[in-house]
């Protein structure tokens, strides 16, 4: 799945909750059955919109391992009508059985059956049950989307499913965990007007018995599949069809008045899953795949085999109103899902203590294959990097938690889709494959692969595979192993920083680890871990940036200590040494005085490109993040930070912003705020007049870097309000309002849009921001649709916020519940819009709590998007707002101790450290 957000998850009581609920309470089923095949048939019914509902019956052939007197299996808000319950053996000799009793487990939405007589090991049964259920609104299990037709007005129906983790159980009752596949013989009934897909492809389709117009489709009977990958939908779209010879047939869907931005994706499809066939060396199994835009979707995409759903957003795209941006997170999202196919459907977790693996691959292997088949975009480094640098603010918090993780509650999963699992895990997994070199790697994954074909396997099956290659190839020492290694990074909380002290006159370097917090206050003992770190390292007289593979490792006892370092033969003391060539391992980097000064030199005065562009934005990021701790101080990150006045690339740029732009809001209303956004003026001018300003139109001769550079720095140049940056926005966007078809011409060009809208939202007027609503109302684009919604956010009007929050939480959905909690941080991160914000969720936390209940994904988003409060007073009342709302932020526990976390570290640094910081900002501006 690719999360946006986070992931939903129903916690409600079965319909039959007034039943006698049952002794068992383990959070695994019973191991006695393991279902073979299931027979599903589900009738969809889309006519009358009051009345959006779903009925069927599952047949489910059951081997009995062992002997057992109970059927028990997952179901959660069905109506069953329990007298039409049938069972039987069908092995052997033929002999009907039946259901004495039932029960239930609310908290595990687990049903039992008590059966009549026992079941008998080596039997195969077969269970039939009837069920029936509205299409929720809720965006899981199986669920209604609409959409406006353009034409008509009038509002078309949709079902479609999203089952992962755990709600395949709310569609039909099942043995719903991963490692309980089994083959899939769907049927679906629905209007003859409508389209129906699945899985696989249309076996037959017979008319319905009774219902009129109704059919029936029968699909291809599946491969053995978990039941979180089943997939079906009933809908009225259109589709693309891409052509690859020799390939699977591969269709494109989308509502009508959308097909024309299904090109790109019909496009990219195909060439990714051919990718992927070469890289992991088994051939997509399936005869068919689909992708499907849904506008209704909680996540960014899910890779259901043979059935990929996505949002909008995630593989809609207009030449004429997408960004680049867009384009390139769109391909992201593709390559994801389509490496899911294999990583995650063919070989799936056992356990969802496992699933930073599919998920962690998924995203590494994502940007690997999107860098293949666009090698112009350079994607690899930007999403990589970008990613590490997300997950090192993330990590470094108290709260945070391993990338692997036990899982017991369903809540607990849910919490798991986030962006430790996902960007964390892909940036451990890139650590590997930069360690091991390409060979090692490669054979290691496809042996992985092709050893646990459709079925089940453990992190540790992987390591196995690859300690193996790694041993084979000489990748690695014979002594160590890839358990050893990645266990250290995979069952860790946290991340080190390694300490480099030189001794100039020996020529040698003392290297140790701890773990880095951004709490100056944690204690040196709770500092004390050990991770197994592949050292990588370059100097000024070498300057080789190009090997990335452990000139010497950095080694723990069994006990976990870590063992103390030297490094030998580094140049004399008048050149600078730097580790962690390219970013190539996950860990951060922290020098003497002496050598951070050698460092600062040549950024400032001397050759600075001849640092790796990489390791430049490593250095911005690490100094600004020791500074921020204490552990160096704020004049020698201003000094080294001063050297972007030089600065050209993306990379550097972005580390520097992400940095920043929280100082900035830290800083916001107090009196230092002039001091920094003159500097932040000083840094940005002479790059936003090297670009060309607002205007510059040299984009043709530029590259994909260079675009995206330019909207970022236009971005933060309009929010310090450096050069004509807002001048020239506002004028931009009164050439767009004058045209007479705004919707059908817009003059600005595409890949500014986003910071234009609000810079012209944050000086403009109610007209303006009217304006860019309508906008909204009439765009066909969900990409547009998406920056609009953020720029809307950006204005200073307090009356305009207030309106829209009411919008962005109103029932009636004008902004799509997806789309809620995005909107709702942009303007609690303005700074009118931040006390707005704070005082709206904390007045209508109740009402906000019942329009997503029971999923918690954007409740979660919600709360994060709170982390912008920055002192003591506000801290203690929304902790105390916390507290007495526990209910609101059930399966939330992990988001909540994180935010507080943040907001406490917000909070310490006003009181302890923006001082020292405007200290040294009168010297730099
Ligand atoms: C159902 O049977 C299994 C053993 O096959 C047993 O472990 C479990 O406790 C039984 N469930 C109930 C509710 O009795
Ligand atoms: C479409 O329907 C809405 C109400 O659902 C109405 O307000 C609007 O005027 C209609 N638009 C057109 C073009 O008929
Ligand atoms: C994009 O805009 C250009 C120029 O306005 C127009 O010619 C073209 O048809 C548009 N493309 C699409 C797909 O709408
Ligand atoms: C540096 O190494 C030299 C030679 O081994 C030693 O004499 C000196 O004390 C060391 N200096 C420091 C500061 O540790
Ligand atoms: C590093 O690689 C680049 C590009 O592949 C090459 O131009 C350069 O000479 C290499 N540098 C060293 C020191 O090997
Ligand atoms: C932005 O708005 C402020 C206050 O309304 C105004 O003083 C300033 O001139 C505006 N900036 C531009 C470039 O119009
Ligand atoms: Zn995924």
């Amino acid at each position: 799945m690719d999360w946006l957000v986070f992931l939903t998850v129903a916690l409600g009581f079965d319909i039959v909750a007034t039943k006698p609920t049952t002794s068992y309470d383990y959070y695994r089923l019973p191991t006695s059955l393991r279902p073979e095949k299931y027979h599903l048939r589900v009738l969809t019914h889309l006519d009358n919109p009051n009345e959006l509902t779903f009925s069927g019956s599952v047949k489910i052939l059951i081997d009995a391992l062992r002997n057992t007197k109970n059927i028990t299996l997952h179901s959660l808000n069905l109506r069953i009508d329990e007298t039409q319950i049938t069972l039987k053996q069908i092995s052997g000799i033929k002999k009907d059985n039946c259901i004495s009793s039932t029960a239930v487990n609310p908290v595990h939405n687990y049903y039992i059956l008590n059966t009549c007589q026992e079941l008998v090991a080596g039997n195969v049964y077969e269970l039939s049950m009837p069920f029936a259920a509205d299409l929720n609104r809720q965006m899981e299990g199986y669920y209604r989307s609409s959409y406006k037709d353009p034409v008509t007005n009038l509002t078309r129906w949709l079902s479609v499913t999203q089952f992962e983790p755990a709600s395949a159980r709310s569609a039909f009752p099942c043995f719903d965990e991963p490692e309980l596949k089994s083959k899939f013989i769907i049927t679906l009934g629905y209007h003859k007007k409508y389209t129906a897909l699945s899985n696989m492809p249309v076996k037959e389709t017979k008319p319905h018995e009774s219902l009129k117009d109704y059919i029936w489709t029968e699909f291809e009977e599946s491969l053995p599949i978990s039941t979180y990958l089943v997939a079906y939908s009933v809908n009225d779209f259109s589709h693309k069809t891409s052509t690859q010879p020799g390939g699977p047939l591969l269709r494109t869907w989308a509502r009508s008045n959308a097909i024309d931005q299904c090109d790109y994706a019909a496009e990219f499809g195909p060439k990714v899953l051919q990718h992927f066939e070469e890289f992991f060396g088994v051939k997509f199994p399936l005869p068919k795949v689909d992708q499907i835009a849904v506008p209704d979707f909680d996540e960014g995409a899910m890779e259901n085999w043979g059935l990929i759903t996505y949002r909008e957003i995630s593989l809609l795209y207009s030449e004429n109103h997408s960004s680049l941006e867009a384009k390139e997170k769109l391909a992201e999202v593709v390559a994801h899902e389509m490496a899911h196919q294999w990583f995650g459907n063919m070989v799936t977790m056992k356990w969802w203590t496992d699933l930073w693996l599919k998920e962690g691959f998924a995203t590494y292997l994502a940007s690997l294959g999107v860098a293949k088949i666009h090698p112009e975009w350079n994607i690899l480094d930007r999403e990589m990097i970008n990613n590490i640098f997300l997950t090192f603010g993330l990590d470094a918090l108290e709260s945070s938690h391993p990338i692997s993780r036990p899982i017991k509650l369903i809540s607990d999963i849910a919490e798991s889709f986030d962006a430790i699992s996902y960007k964390k895990g892909g940036a451990v997994l890139r650590m590997m494959h930069l360690f091991l070199g390409e060979e090692a790697f490669r054979f290691g994954v496809k042996q992985y692969i092709q050893l646990n074909s459709y079925r089940n396997a453990e992190q540790d099956n992987l390591w196995q595979s690859l300690s193996k290659a790694a041993h084979q190839f000489g990748a690695l020492a014979k002594d160590y192993d890839i358990k050893t290694i990645m266990d250290s990074w995979t069952l860790q909380t946290g991340y080190p920083v390694v300490h480099i002290t030189r001794n100039y006159s020996a020529r040698i370097a003392k290297v140790s680890q701890e773990r880095f917090f951004l709490n100056p206050k944690v204690s040196p003992v709770h500092r004390k871990k050990c991770w197994w770190v592949p050292l990588s390292y370059t100097s000024q007289d070498k300057r080789d940036f190009n090997s990335t593979a452990p000139m010497a490792w950095m080694e723990c006892t069994n006990k976990g200590a870590s063992l103390p370092k030297t490094i030998s033969n580094l140049p004399q003391s008048d050149q600078w040494v730097i580790f962690n060539i390219q970013l190539s391992s996950f860990y951060k980097a922290n020098y003497d005085a002496q050598n951070w000064k050698l460092l600062i030199k040549t950024l400032t005065e001397g050759d600075f490109e001849s640092i790796h562009v990489i390791n430049r934005a490593q250095l911005v990021d690490d100094v600004l993040h020791f500074a921020r701790t204490g552990m160096q101080s704020y004049e020698v990150a201003l000094e080294l930070v001063s050297y972007l006045k030089r600065e050209r690339e993306y990379l550097p740029w972005n580390a520097a912003i992400l940095s920043l732009q929280h100082l900035g809001r830290l800083l916001r209303g107090t009196p230092h705020v002039k001091l920094f956004k003159r500097l932040m003026r000083k840094l940005l001018t002479p790059l936003y007049q090297h670009l060309g300003g607002i205007d510059g139109n040299s984009q043709s001769t530029q590259n994909q870097d260079q675009i995206l550079l330019k909207a970022i720095i236009i971005h933060w140049a309009c929010q310090y309000d450096a050069s004509d940056c807002v001048a020239k926005s506002l004028a931009h966007f009164r050439r767009w309002k004058s045209e007479t078809y705004p919707d059908e011409k817009n003059p600005i060009p595409i890949n500014i849009r986003a910071s234009v809208y609000c810079a012209a939202i944050k000086n403009g007027t109610k007209e303006d921001w009217q304006f860019l609503w309508t906008r909204f109302l009439k765009s066909n684009v969900a990409s547009e649709q998406g920056i609009i919604l953020i720029a809307l956010g950006c204005s200073q009007d307090a009356k305009l916020l207030q309106r829209y929050l009411e919008l962005i939480f109103d029932p009636a959905e004008v902004i799509r519940k997806q789309d809620s909690g995005l909107s709702f941080a942009s303007v609690v991160s303005g700074e009118v819009g931040m006390p707005l914000g704070m005082k709206y969720f904390m007045d209508n936390v109740e009402r906000i709590f019942q329009l997503y209940n029971p999923s918690v994904g954007n409740m979660g988003t919600i709360l994060i998007a709170c982390s912008v409060i920055t002192d003591r007073r506000q801290y203690n009342e929304f902790k105390a707002f916390v507290k007495k709302s526990r209910r609101f932020f059930k399966g939330l526990e992990q988001t909540i101790g994180q935010t507080m976390e943040a907001i406490l570290m917000n909070v310490q640094w006003m009181e302890q450290s923006s001082k020292q910081l405007s200290r040294f900002l009168v010297k730099y501006t």
